[in-house]
């Protein structure tokens, strides 16, 4: 246990100096976020060819009509997307004025909870964190003994990425000679929606140390792997040079832009024609073929080995509140159970206060071939299969996009943990009744 603390208070002292080194951030001087409603299909589609030619960058498409699109742009391309906005006779409202200042927001308030942590298991839980400081958590969970009685946490690497980062898992399961399915949970796959790892850090530290009765269940029902970054080259590069990156972070040959939407890399329907694009400039770049990054391809490499055990996969991203379940690569594609995902979610959702919209990914507006989910259903046979949009939803007002301040943190975990217990209690429950 000292061995753990003292790789912990070095590790935040090494990083407080990281942090506080500026000079090669990209900083949102003067820029802003505008969000606007598309009223349908066509119109989305428009929208987003009219304005192929602006550096815009998308902070939320919309999932359904009469959800919003968030734009973020530079004062200087501000005049053409406002002329786009007026062409097509869509409304729209500033709700960002100074994106620098927000981020700034954000680092001031992880500086201040960081400086007054007490070093223990339990402080990563209440802060984003390094890549590093991220596997010294997940290394310390695997190695404490005070974990709950017979309960196992096994750190293991599933490959490596672009950079030679882990893509670190653990494996959280009570021994008690049963054999059991397995339930999957990621999240990071898009590097700035730091929110997602932090809950998934939060659900690892209350499976491997959570003593009430629902974390018992869920131990006694279903083996748990968990990965909170599954892209930590582009997590780092969103935290120490540029807060709003989304994608990995390798070399596009021929091309001066780096990176990848893994989550339109999967090999499952992969066209990026459909929510991705062929531009390694475009935030959604869908990658020169499927699976070419490394990062999808060894996630996706582990679904399919494990695929026959595990039960339900939840991939967790930021933000819309939502809930989604496959397919996504087109509109028309709704998976042929699509009631039994839909109410599953319902249970989960119901457990929280925080209100998600469930629905299936592709069909409302906004399909997106590639994605990790639709892989884990149509390639794995991994039935439960979900994206899960965690908050802020936003509305008009109070709007933070995908900065959430780190205080937050406990709230948005806390709150996803009920539906997690949900979840897992419905689904036992399913599994149940099928084996009578
Ligand atoms: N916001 C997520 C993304 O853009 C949604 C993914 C939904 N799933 C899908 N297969 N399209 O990646
Ligand atoms: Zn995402």
């Amino acid at each position: 246990m000292i061995g753990v603390l003292s790789v912990l208070v070095a590790t935040l002292v090494a990083v407080d100096v990281v942090g506080a080194d500026d000079t090669q951030r990209i900083r949102y001087d003067g820029y802003t976020v505008h969000q606007a409603v598309s009223s349908s299909h066509d119109q989305l589609q428009q929208f987003m060819s009219e304005t192929s030619h602006l550096p815009l960058n998308f902070w939320h498409i919309p999932h359904a009509v009469n959800d919003t699109i968030d734009i973020m742009v530079g004062p200087d391309v501000l005049h053409d997307l406002n002329a786009v906005f007026d062409k097509l006779k869509m409304e729209s409202k500033q709700v960002v004025d100074n994106v620098e200042s927000v981020f700034e927001k954000e680092r001031r308030s992880m500086h201040h909870i960081r400086r007054r942590a007490t070093p223990s298991i339990q402080s990563y839980t209440l802060n984003y964190h390094s890549y590093a400081e991220v596997i010294d958590y997940l290394q310390a969970v695997s190695n404490s003994t005070n974990k709950s009685p017979n309960v196992h946490a096994d750190y293991f690497s599933i490959g490596k990425t672009t950079q030679g980062n882990d893509q670190a898992m653990i494996k959280i399961y009570r021994y008690d000679g049963r054999t059991k399915p397995a339930i999957l949970i990621d999240g990071g796959i898009h590097a700035r929606e730091w929110i997602a790892p932090a809950v998934v850090i939060n659900f690892i530290y209350q499976l491997a140390f959570g003593r009430d009765r629902e974390i018992q269940a869920m131990l006694d029902d279903f083996d748990w792997y968990l990965m909170p970054l599954v892209n930590p080259d582009g997590y780092e590069y969103s935290r120490l040079r540029d807060r709003s990156w989304r994608k990995t972070m390798n070399v596009n040959p021929g091309s001066s832009c780096k990176g990848t939407d893994a989550n339109r890399n999967f090999d499952f329907h992969w066209n990026p024609y459909s929510g991705g694009s062929t531009n390694p400039c475009e935030e959604v770049f869908s990658g020169s073929s499927a699976f070419s990054i490394p990062e999808s391809r060894n996630l996706g490499g582990f679904m399919r080995h494990h695929g026959p055990s595990i039960k339900a996969y939840l991939t967790f991203h930021s933000y819309g509140q939502y809930f989604l379940y496959p397919y996504g690569y087109s509109s028309y594609s709704v998976a042929s159970d699509h009631d039994e995902l839909a109410s599953l979610a319902r249970t989960a959702v119901n457990a929280m206060s925080s209100d998600y919209v469930i629905g299936s990914s592709g069909k409302d507006l906004y399909p997106a071939a590639g994605g990790s989910d639709d892989y884990a259903k149509g390639a794995c046979r991994i039935k439960y299969s979900y994206t899960v949009e965690l908050p802020p939803r936003d509305a008009f007002g109070g709007y933070t996009g995908f900065i959430l301040n780190p205080s937050q943190i406990p709230v948005v975990a806390a709150d996803t943990l009920k539906g997690l217990k949900a979840f897992a209690i419905e689904l036992a429950r399913r599994q149940q009744r099928q084996r009578l």
